[in-house]
Formats: C-alpha cells, structure tokens, sequence
C-alpha cells in the first residue's frame, strides 16, 4: 500500500513514520509512506495557502488551488482508491474503517489546518471524511497518524505471529484481556494461577472471560 499524506507541516510525520511498526512495515515492502509539503504547490509569491473566508468570521481558510495542483499532480501519475480528509466533522474513525482502508492499494490523506479547507476540496476531491473522536485537534496531523498507524498494522504480512493485530482489542469486538510477564510475584502481587498452569484450555477460557468481563464494564456499548 502506498500513501501520500499533504500536510502544511511534514516535519510532525519524520518520527513517527521513520519507528516502531511503520518503519517495519516499510522495510518489508508492505507500505510505502510520503508527505507533501501543501506550500510547495502555492503560486503566490510568498507561497500562502491560506486566506479569510468570504462573508467574514475567525481564522483563515486554506485555499483550493495549492491543495488541489496537489492532489491532482499525485492522481497524474497513479490511481487513488480514496482521497481522505481530516476532519473533527468527519465520520468516526474505528477499528472496522482500519481494516477496510487496509484493503486500499494507494490512497491520499489531507491533513486540514486553520478554520478549515474551503468547501469546494471536499467537493471536488475528498472522498472520505474522518475524524478520530469528538474533540477538536489544532490541526488534522496527528488525527492522520493515527490513521496510518492503525491501518498498517492491519495490512497483512506487518505483524508477525507474536504481535498478530489479531488479539488487538476491538478486532474481535471485545477489549483485551489484561497481560502479565516476570516475575510471578511482585510484592506480593501475584499472575493469576491459571496463566502459569500451561493448560491451553483454561488459559483460552480465562482469556475470553477476561475479555467479556472487562468490555462490559468498561465499553457495555460494544456488547
Ligand atoms: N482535525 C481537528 N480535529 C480533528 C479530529 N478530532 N479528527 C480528525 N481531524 C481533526
């Protein structure tokens, strides 16, 4: 999978993009990952990408062209299967959109910034809204991280056995069940008996238990 993300601050995805699962992801071949740098598009002469909204009210709105002279230099030189957008107005982000962009051979993430993109990008170009929760981010970068991350674990071949995305919570629609590693005893604070019992059985049964026991309690919405 390839994704190209345009953002008006690239220097925020060097970290992320560059550790842990998204670097392995990308030295296996699985995932390709680019930024583009939105002003680098601008035909102004001090390379603004933003400007006050028609009609008046706060903040500056980014304009059409630069993000557009973006998008459509990319879709010049492959096919996109989504155009993503950013956006605390998008539709929520979850674990079965993760597996479904998952299945995406190459697609585009707009991260948004000021008061918002002018209207006529998503109209012209956005084919998908996505907001990762109900609270308003400064700006859509991290909201695309996230993003990236979620759906590069899920791409097949990234995870080995041992990390599988398989167990992650929600993959099954329910939450983890809790973990433990040495020592068996810390202060007095004991592994529960049946996790050092080595019957696979008990252990899946108590695993499953776990797991009912704590999405109940915490997430009753997702039974
Ligand atoms: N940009 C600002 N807030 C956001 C959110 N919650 N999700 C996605 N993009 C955003």
């Amino acid at each position: 999978m390839r994704i190209d993300v345009l953002t008006l601050f690239p220097e925020m995805f060097e970290g992320v993009f560059s550790q842990s699962i998204l670097k392995r992801a990308q030295n296996k071949g699985h995932l390709e990952l680019f930024t583009h740098n939105i002003r680098d598009y601008s035909k102004d002469k001090h390379h603004r990408v933003d400007d006050y909204p028609f009609g008046g009210g706060p903040g500056m709105v980014m304009m059409v062209e630069p993000i557009a002279d973006c998008i459509n230099d990319l879709k010049s030189q492959r096919h996109y299967d989504a155009v993503i957008f950013t956006a605390p107005d998008g539709q929520t982000f979850n674990q079965s959109k993760a597996n479904q962009l998952s299945l995406y051979q190459n697609m585009i993430i707009l991260c948004g910034h000021y008061k918002g993109v002018d209207e006529r990008v998503r109209e012209l170009f956005v084919t998908e809204e996505i907001s990762i929760g109900d609270y308003v981010l400064s700006g859509g970068e991290i909201a695309a991280m996230a993003i990236v991350d979620a759906v590069a674990r899920v791409i097949p071949g990234v995870l080995n056995d041992e990390t599988s995305a398989l167990s992650d919570s929600f993959q099954d629609g329910l939450l983890s069940a809790p973990v433990y590693t040495r020592p068996a005893n810390y202060q007095g604070h004991c592994v529960p008996d049946v996790l050092l019992s080595g019957n696979e059985r008990l252990i899946n049964d108590w695993k499953l238990e776990k797991q009912l026991e704590r999405t109940k309690a915490r997430r009753p919405d997702l039974l």
